[in-house]
């Protein structure tokens, strides 16, 4: 009889860590591997693949096969961060190249890509990155190798149409990266609109408990540019712990639970902070009025993300006043895990920062959401 039966669907292969097990001994969890080094056979071959554990770890196996899977790519890497992980794909461009990256994004990679271009490793321009028309106007056809976006992006959750971007940077002869740390591929999968690599911050969502430092990579193809990041990740060493490997693959088996349970209620904080007599301004993809809701709703599914930003009325003072008096919500930056932080975004970012002196960044974990708002709402009273 022929079976009906469809191929699993993402949240089956997270809970599932793919359905792998451990053969030697029928554990559901498969176990940490710490050996650095790996026997070479007698005849002087490594048959079973690996050798040397900065090159390739058993422990990185199904972290990387689920991730291309619930991602739609090619091939993986897991590594040390996510500043590693995006800083791999800049190195892997020649000498001289130039790239293109948003004005707003996370704070330390925009730094770290003025300072190479500083000292004119790469050549970089800085774009609204909302507006296909400002990316066009800066690529330049044969001489620009890279887009890079991040969508929703740092802090004012800027929406990117990653299909557009696609275009516009392959009509280039460009590469398009997208940095999807805050959209997790619960919502957003870059390579089905035309990414070629897709980078997160696995210190987030796919971890999601605060706990692990972690990056991640995705290529659409095995090709020799995604060769370059590998060798980039063993030759360059920015590799992931075992243990930090072991928790980031239990963190991602309960992905779509955090991710749907933080979309929910961030949709839920921001439309009862819209309301709100204390707030200026609430920039999230889920409410109409945000610049980037049509585009989002195209390319997002299953929710606007875990993450928002309140501008509050009475400027600096009375933001870090509000964020003084929160009792559950917890004064910290980092974002997409379980508990929900917020932030006071342009001290931690520093002078020279386009971040509104305003405005608090909140990270809404999975808590009881009314919990949420009610705190939100004394802390703002005062
Ligand atoms: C969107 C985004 N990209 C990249 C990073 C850098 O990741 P990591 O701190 O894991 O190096 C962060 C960290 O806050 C982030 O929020």
């Amino acid at each position: 009889m022929k079976s009906n039966r469809q191929p699993p669907q993402p949240a089956t292969l997270a809970a599932q860590g793919l359905g792998w097990t451990d053969d030697a001994t029928g554990a559901v969890v498969l176990p940490i591997q710490p050996a650095t080094t790996f026997i070479r056979d007698p005849d002087n071959q490594y048959r079973r693949g690996r050798n040397y554990a900065r090159a390739d770890n058993p422990g990185y196996d199904q972290p990387q096969a689920l991730l291309t899977a619930l991602e739609g790519g090619a091939a993986s890497l897991v590594l040390s961060s996510g500043m590693a992980a995006a800083t791999t794909v800049f190195r892997a461009l020649p000498a001289g190249a130039h790239v293109v990256a948003p004005l707003v994004m996370y704070h330390s990679l925009r730094r770290w890509i003025a300072a190479q271009a500083a000292e004119g490793h790469i050549a970089a321009d800085f774009v609204d990155m909302s507006s296909l028309d400002a990316l066009r106007e800066a690529v330049v056809p044969g001489r620009t190798r890279l887009v890079w976006i991040e969508t929703p992006a740092n802090p004012l959750w800027s929406v990117t149409d990653i299909a557009g971007a696609a275009e516009i940077a392959h009509k280039a002869g460009a590469l398009l990266a997208v940095d999807s740390t805050t959209a997790s591929p619960v919502l957003t999968r870059p390579i089905e609109h035309g990414a070629d690599i897709v980078m997160h911050s696995a210190t987030k969502y796919l971890n999601g408990h605060s706990d692990v430092i972690a990056g991640t990579l995705t290529g659409a193809r095995d090709d020799e540019f995604w060769q370059r990041l590998v060798a980039g990740r063993s030759s360059g060493g920015a590799i992931l712990g075992n243990m930090e490997t072991y928790l980031l693959m239990r963190g991602m088996r309960t992905l779509f639970l955090r991710v749907e349970r933080a979309c929910r209620s961030a949709q839920r904080v921001a439309e009862a902070m819209a309301g709100h007599s204390n707030v200026a301004e609430v920039l999230y993809p889920g409410l109409p009025s945000h610049p980037g809701h049509a585009v989002a709703a195209r390319q997002m599914h299953g929710g606007f993300g875990g993450m928002l930003s309140i501008r509050v009325k009475g400027g600096e003072a009375a933001a870090i006043g509000a964020a003084a008096r929160v009792e559950i919500w917890k004064r910290a930056t980092s974002l997409g895990g379980v508990e929900s932080l917020m932030e006071h975004r342009a001290s931690i970012e520093g002078p020279g920062t386009p971040v509104p002196a305003d405005l608090l960044r909140l990270s809404v974990g999975i808590e009881d959401p009314q919990d949420l708002i009610d705190d939100l709402d004394n802390a703002l009273r005062g």
